[in-house]
């Protein structure tokens, strides 16, 4: 007898309809899956037989044929292991054919049968509205972050015997259900602080600035000034994610199996820190079965390269394109996929190689030719793409002892000024497809960036005695805008312009 039911697999961050069919006819006693790569078929194939077995249930002494329809689409095994299972239960007469032909099934048997849990629910869950389908069983693990899909009814199960009760109307089980929205605007409770920092007044502020604008930044000091700490609190001053923002991160998470059990959505903006020896394939995606690299796990967030001259050049070379384009390619031999890259970069690098050059506490080692060679390791056409470069010099000794650098304002409060500036940035560019300052091209810069008269000169002279280049004028025309916007001005005026010059220290 022939059964049939759905499943899913993952392609990309988005997933495509999977038909299963099971055929058990008289004759040897052969189980074959077809439509599966070979090694996950024999791991399916074993873990179904232990699974049914273990379960109490008899397994069929027949010719057994899976087949999982389209063959073309790149299955990986596992999340198969459960509709396989139930369609063999269905075929050999544990479970009426109609019970489970209009319901999707997904999930990873262990061989005692209990259910675990899979990749890229998300992604199952929001496609099979496009299919008609509606009721979706799950391994219990899984049920929170298939509950994000509205219409879908979700039943999770955490072992086989239960999931056969239940499809035999032997139980009833009720859908699971979870406010995901109410989830998402609770305020984060942060372990870190802006607060925390001491002194840097300076770098702060230009972190604020960034978050604020959406600029790239890095900064440029000495070992233990503070760098890593600023960057680690960026994503506490950054606006809150909308639900569809949330909703896109969470997709990358969820293929990914970054998902935590019980968490249903990303709903905090994304801090990823890839170590400097990081493959350029683990920093944008790749893989036999493309997996989504860092740029993408820090869409609608950050992503921080501590000690940025420490990545080999062909690595910072691959984040040209999520840079320009917000979305990184990643070619297979027979298709090509895209995934979403839409990140705040955040740098850090030491001055020199001795890492003192300009400090006023320790004398640096360096000649002038080796500071040259030492910052020449990151290329020009990556350096284009960082609006913002802030010194973050070595605390002096009253910085760290004095209670006048303590408690100074915390994330919340600058936070406030963040999402004020974003909100006039939405306004400006409604409709346009840009949703700030750092996105703005050379029509917007030119109608957006208007300048006063003294902001006009001051611009000019600076340009002609401190030789900026002809991009370094368009970002600080962008900070400017950033920093106008944070004072609520429409106008740029010269102490906007004397300040966005100021986050230009490596082109002087
Ligand atoms: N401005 C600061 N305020 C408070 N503590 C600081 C500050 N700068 C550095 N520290 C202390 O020094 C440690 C190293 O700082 P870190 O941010 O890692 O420096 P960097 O990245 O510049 O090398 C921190 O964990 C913190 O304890
Ligand atoms: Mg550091
Ligand atoms: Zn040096």
């Amino acid at each position: 007898m022939i059964s049939f039911l759905h499943s899913a697999a993952i392609h990309g961050i988005n997933a495509c309809l999977i038909d299963v069919e099971v055929d058990i006819a008289s004759g040897l006693p052969i189980f074959s899956i077809v439509g599966l790569p070979d090694t996950a078929v024999k791991e399916s194939r074993d873990r179904v037989v232990s699974a049914i077995k273990n379960s109490g249930f008899d397994f069929p002494t027949k010719k057994i044929t899976v087949n999982l329809a389209p063959a073309d689409i790149k299955k990986e095994g596992g999340i198969f292991d459960l509709p396989i299972a139930l369609g063999i239960l269905s075929s050999s007469g544990n479970i009426e054919p109609n019970a489970i032909n209009k319901i999707c099934a997904i999930g990873e048997l262990s061989l005692d049968g209990k259910l675990r849990p899979v990749k890229g629910i998300l992604p199952i869950v929001l496609s099979l509205e496009k299919f008609g389908i509606n009721k979706i069983i799950v391994p219990e693990k899984n049920k929170y972050e298939a509950s994000v899909a509205k219409n879908i009814e979700v039943y999770p199960f955490s072992e086989l015997t239960e999931v056969v009760k239940f499809l035999k109307k032997e139980i009833k089980v009720v859908p699971f259900q979870q406010n995901t929205i109410n989830n998402l605007n609770t305020e984060p409770i942060n372990q870190i602080d802006f607060a925390d920092i001491k002194g840097q007044f300076f770098a702060k502020r230009a972190a604020e600035v960034a978050s604020s604008g959406g600029h790239n930044m890095i900064m440029i000091g000495p070992p233990g000034s503070g760098k890593t700490m600023i960057a680690k609190r960026i994503p506490t001053i950054l606006p809150p994610m909308s639900f569809e923002e949330s909703v896109e991160t969470t997709k990358i998470w969820s293929v990914s199996g970054l998902m935590q059990t019980g968490e249903s959505l990303v709903s905090q903006r994304p801090f990823r820190s890839p170590h400097h020896t990081t493959s350029s394939v683990a920093l944008v995606g790749g893989g036999s079965y493309p997996k989504p690299g860092e740029v993408s796990l820090s869409h609608n967030g950050v992503l921080f390269l501590d000690e940025l001259t420490e990545f080999k050049r062909d690595v910072l070379e691959v984040l040209r394109q999520p840079l320009e384009d917000k979305i990184v390619t990643v070619s297979r031999a027979k298709n090509t996929l895209t995934f979403p890259a839409s990140f705040m970069l955040i740098a850090s690098m030491n001055p020199c190689q001795c890492g003192h050059y300009g400090s006023s506490t320790k004398e640096c080692t360096c000649n002038p030719y080796q500071v040259m060679k030492y910052r020449s390791k990151i290329s020009g056409p990556l350096m284009d793409r960082i609006d913002i470069q802030v010194e973050v010099p070595a605390l002096k000794i009253d910085e760290i002892t004095s209670e006048k650098y303590t408690n100074i304002e915390s994330s919340h409060d600058i936070k406030k000024r963040v999402v004020k500036a974003r909100q006039i940035q939405y306004e400006r560019f409604k409709g346009k497809n840009i949703y700030c300052n750092a996105q703005m091209g050379p029509k917007e810069i030119k109608k957006c960036c208007t300048l006063d008269d003294k902001a006009g000169m001051l611009l000019k002279n600076a340009i002609e005695k401190l030789g900026f280049s002809a991009r370094a004028y368009d970002r600080i025309l962008k900070v400017a805008r950033t920093i106008a916007d944070l004072e609520s001005s429409d106008i740029i005026s010269s102490t906007h312009i004397a300040e966005a010059i100021k986050y230009r220290s490596l082109d002087k």
